[in-house]
C-alpha cells in the first residue's frame, strides 16, 4: 500500500463502477436530447463572489463550504463550485446570449466540492447531473424540467422515488412571510436549537426543514408560506401541478420545503430517496427568476432548473439492484497463443479483430496457455480464439464460448464475420 490515500470526503471509481457512471450519464445525455437541452462544460472555479451573490451569504454552502484560495498574491479570490447553477447562469450572461430574448436549454453533467463533514452518500468531492432552462419562466417550463429528472430516473428503473414540491411564492411575499415568521418563533427562542437560532436571525425560512424533531413539532404549528400568496402565484403553482398530473408524475405538496439555497422563488422541488440514509435527497431544483439579477445582469433572465447527485443516485440503484444487469466492458474476444513462437502472430491476429471493431485483448507478458485462459475468464471474455500451429498453418481458427465451452472452428474471415454479428448484440454501453 502507498503512503498516500486518497483525501476525506473523495473517492476514485474504478472501471467496473464507470460502466455503471457510463450509463447513467449516456441515459441522461438521450433524454437531454429527447428534451432539446445541449451540453455547458464550465471551469471548475469560479470567483468567490459568483457563489456569494448567487447563492447567498447567509447559506450554509456559502457560510462554511467552500473551499477558496486566492491563486495570485494580490488577487481575487476563487473558489471550486459548490454547485453548477451560478456559473452557468454567470456563463450565458457572459456570452450575452439572451441579447435577442432567447431561451436557452442546458444541461451538464460535473464534479462539485462542498466542505461537508463526509458521511455516507455525502462527500466533499462529489458528481451531479442537471439542466437549466434560462430566459422564461412559466408553468410550461417548470414542468419540462420536472419531467426530465423524473424520465431520468425511470428511464433508470427506479422506483419508490418520492417528489416533494412547494411554492415559495415571489420576493415580495416571501420577505412578508419571513417577517411573521420570526415573529412567531421569538417567543419559542429557548426551545430553537443553536442552528435554528442563527436562522432566526439570517434566513428563518430554512428553520422549516430542520430535521430535528423538536423543531420539526414547533414547525408544525408556525405560520405557513402558502397563507400569504397572492392568487397569481397559488395559479402558477397550480398550474405546474396541472402539467405533472397529465404527465402521471407522482408528487407530494409539502409546505415545508425550503431548499437550501437562496436563489430560489415560486416552485423548488426536491427528489428523496428511501434506500438513502440520513442523506435521503437524491436531487433538487426550482425557478430562479432574480439570480441573473443578483449577478449584475440589467435583464431579467427567469429560469428553472434541478440537479441530481450521481453518487446517491447510484448507491439507489444499487440497493434496487439495478446495476447488476448493465452491459459490462468486458472485451468480445481473448486471443489464446498456444506456442511462444506464435506471440507474433498472435498480435497481428489481436490488431486484424481490432480493424474489424471487434475488442479483444491478448497477453502481453509471455504466459504458458493455462494462465491465459485463467487471463480470458478473469477479465470476463465472451469468446478465446486459439492460434496453435495447426491454426496458423491451415487458417483455420478454433473460438470457443467461454460459458458455454462450445467450440467452432472456421476461417478466420467467417470468424470475423461471426464476432461482429455477437458484438452488434453486445453493445458496451446501451
Ligand atoms: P442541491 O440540492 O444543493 O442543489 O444539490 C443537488 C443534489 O446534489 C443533492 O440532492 C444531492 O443528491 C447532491 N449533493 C449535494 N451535496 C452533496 C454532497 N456533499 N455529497 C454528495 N452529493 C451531494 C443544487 O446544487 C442546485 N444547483 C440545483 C439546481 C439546479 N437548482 C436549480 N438548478
Amino acid at each position: 500500500m502507498s503512503q498516500f490515500q486518497s483525501v476525506k470526503g473523495t473517492r476514485d471509481i474504478f472501471p467496473e463502477e464507470s460502466v455503471q457512471w457510463n450509463h447513467v450519464e449516456s441515459v441522461v445525455r438521450t433524454h437531454a436530447a429527447l428534451y432539446g437541452f445541449r451540453e455547458i462544460r464550465i471551469p471548475v472555479f469560479e470567483y468567490t463572489e459568483l457563489f456569494r451573490r448567487g447563492i447567498g451569504s447567509t447559506t450554509d454552502i456559502v457560510g462554511k463550504e467552500m473551499f477558496s484560495f486566492q491563486p495570485d498574491p494580490k488577487g481575487r479570490s476563487v473558489t471550486l463550485r459548490p454547485e453548477m447553477t451560478a456559473g452557468v447562469m454567470r456563463a450565458a450572461l457572459q456570452k450575452n446570449l439572451f441579447s435577442s430574448g432567447m431561451v436557452h436549454k442546458l444541461f451538464y453533467i460535473g464534479e462539485l466540492f462542498r466542505k461537508e463533514r463526509p458521511q455516507a452518500g455525502r462527500q466533499r468531492q462529489f458528481s451531479q447531473f442537471g439542466a437549466e432552462l434560462l430566459g422564461v419562466s412559466s408553468p410550461a417550463a417548470v414542468a419540462e424540467v420536472i419531467s426530465l429528472m423524473m424520465q431520468v430516473f425511470s428511464s433508470l428503473g427506479l422506483k419508490g422515488l418520492r417528489l416533494r414540491i412547494n411554492t415559495l411564492g415571489d420576493g415580495e411575499e416571501r420577505s412578508r412571510f419571513r417577517e411573521a415568521l420570526q415573529a412567531w418563533f421569538v417567543p419559542f427562542y429557548d426551545t430553537l436549537d443553536e442552528a435554528s437560532k442563527e436562522r432566526l436571525e439570517k434566513n428563518p425560512l430554512r428553520i422549516l426543514d430542520s430535521k430535528n424533531p423538536t423543531i420539526q413539532e414547533l414547525v408544525a404549528g408556525a405560520p405557513r408560506l402558502y397563507d400569504y400568496l397572492k392568487e397569481t402565484s397559488l395559479q402558477d403553482f397550480e398550474k405546474v401541478l396541472f402539467y405533472l398530473g397529465e404527465r402521471d408524475i407522482a408528487y407530494d405538496i409539502d409546505h415545508r420545503l425550503v431548499r437550501g439555497l437562496d436563489y430560489y422563488c415560486h416552485t423548488a422541488f426536491e427528489v428523496t430517496s428511501s434506500e438513502l440514509g440520513a442523506q435521503d435527497a437524491i436531487g433538487g431544483g426550482g425557478r430562479y427568476d432574480a439570480l441573473a439579477r443578483e449577478l449584475g445582469s440589467s435583464m431579467d433572465v427567469p429560469a428553472t432548473g434541478f440537479a441530481v447527485g450521481m453518487e446517491r443516485l447510484l448507491i439507489t440503484m444499487e440497493r434496487q439492484g439495478l446495476l447488476a444487469a448493465l452491459p459490462s466492458d468486458a472485451p468480445l474476444v481473448y486471443v489464446v497463443v498456444q506456442q511462444p513462437d506464435l506471440v507474433d502472430n498472435g498480435m497481428q491476429l489481436a490488431w486484424q479483430l481490432r480493424q474489424a471493431d471487434i475488442s479483444a485483448e491478448i497477453d502481453l507478458a509471455g504466459k504458458s496457455m493455462k494462465a491465459q485462459m485463467r487471463e480470458a475468464n478473469r477479465v470476463n471474455a465472451s469468446y478465446a480464439l486459439f492460434l496453435g500451429a495447426t491454426e496458423y498453418s491451415t487458417g483455420c481458427y478454433s473460438l470457443k464460448n467461454l460459458a458455454t465451452s462450445e467450440q467452432i472452428t472456421l476461417t478466420l474471415d467467417a470468424i470475423l464475420q461471426f464476432l461482429q454479428e455477437r458484438r452488434a448484440q453486445k453493445s458496451l454501453y446501451s
